[in-house]
């Protein structure tokens, strides 16, 4: 059976039985990264671009080292690089890259939508790597995975996710997908980071991180973001982390055997102490492994490799 889509937008245009096939592949694609010879020849003669237009070390890098696994040619483009500096528009730069003649487009852009218009307008696969506050949906896939290889299931499992939810892709696109996996997702943020709207999610809400932690599976803490931020939304550093940031004390009242989530970058000291970060509870490192086995697996289906059925 082939993947029926050419591009990966939004998590929210998945059906569960989509997101399950895309965590299962990943297994096998994380094995190969194990191998002392990390390649395999499946995309030798495909073409992949990257373009860049905030910064991002995750996910940047795990999709040029997963394409490069795959024996795909990348390059790669940021938008301090490029002419966007001296005015051409996105539009502009994708259609002077389809050119080119690559197979596929990952696209990071501060704003919502230009990953699903370069899909509408050029025949290439484009996979969006985070749009403004809109979708994360490769994040999303991780995330899940991540959980799913801890925990051996999503359905059921109290997935907390705390901060500014209102600025966050990657929450909207993890709400998306654990609710149609089935898990229960509580949001904890401040009332002036609430998006519109939410009580259309499916979600819980709650301004007080304290009473949802003890049961809770994952505490999935998002990062301050200080550059979409401003004051009329966010008192401080210092009474947010009081408020809402994850620290010893309070890793101590989680369940036995819930763990830590964060996508990256943390602010250490702002949502998330060191201690949190570092303790054995935490699967940090391990979304950052899982990632890379996501992308391998997305770069695979786009690029019209075959699903698995037995
Ligand atoms: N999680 C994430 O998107 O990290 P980067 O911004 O470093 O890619």
């Amino acid at each position: 059976m082939t993947w029926p889509y050419k591009d990966l937008i939004a998590i929210a245009d998945l059906s569960a039985d989509e997101i399950g096939t895309i965590l299962d592949m990943a297994a096998s694609f994380k094995e190969i990264s194990r191998r002392d010879i990390k390649k395999v020849p499946t995309l030798r003669g495909k073409t992949v671009v990257l373009l860049f237009y905030e910064p991002s070390t995750r996910t940047r890098l795990s999709f040029e080292l997963a394409a490069k696994r795959l024996s795909a040619d990348t390059t790669a483009l940021s938008a301090s690089g490029s002419s966007f500096t001296k005015g051409e528009t996105i539009m502009d730069a994708a259609y002077n890259v389809m050119a080119m003649a690559p197979d596929c487009i990952i696209i990071r852009y501060p704003y919502a939508g230009i990953p699903k218009k370069m899909a509408q307008l050029l025949p290439c696969s484009i996979i969006n790597a985070g749009d403004g506050y809109h979708e994360h949906p490769t994040q999303a896939l991780l995330d899940m995975y991540s959980i799913k290889e801890h925990f051996g299931r999503l359905e059921g499992l109290n997935v907390t996710i705390v901060g500014d939810i209102m600025h966050s892709r990657v929450a909207r696109s993890n709400v998306y997908g654990l609710r149609k996996m089935g898990a229960h997702v509580v949001l904890v943020t401040p009332k002036t980071l609430l998006p519109p709207g939410v009580e259309t999610w499916g979600v819980e809400v709650s301004t007080a991180l304290d009473p949802v932690i003890p049961e809770s599976d994952v505490i999935m803490m998002l990062r301050v973001q200080k550059e979409r931020l401003h004051q009329q939304f966010f008192s401080g550093e210092r009474e947010y982390s009081f408020f809402y940031g994850l620290n010893k004390s309070r890793v101590q009242k989680m369940k036995e055997d819930a763990v830590i989530m964060h996508p990256g970058p943390m602010n250490r000291g702002v949502e998330i102490t060191y201690d949190a970060a570092d303790s054995a509870r935490s699967i940090i490192l391990d979304q950052v492994e899982n990632g890379l086995a996501i992308r391998m697996t997305l770069l695979y289906l786009s690029l019209g490799g075959s699903v698995n059925v037995d």
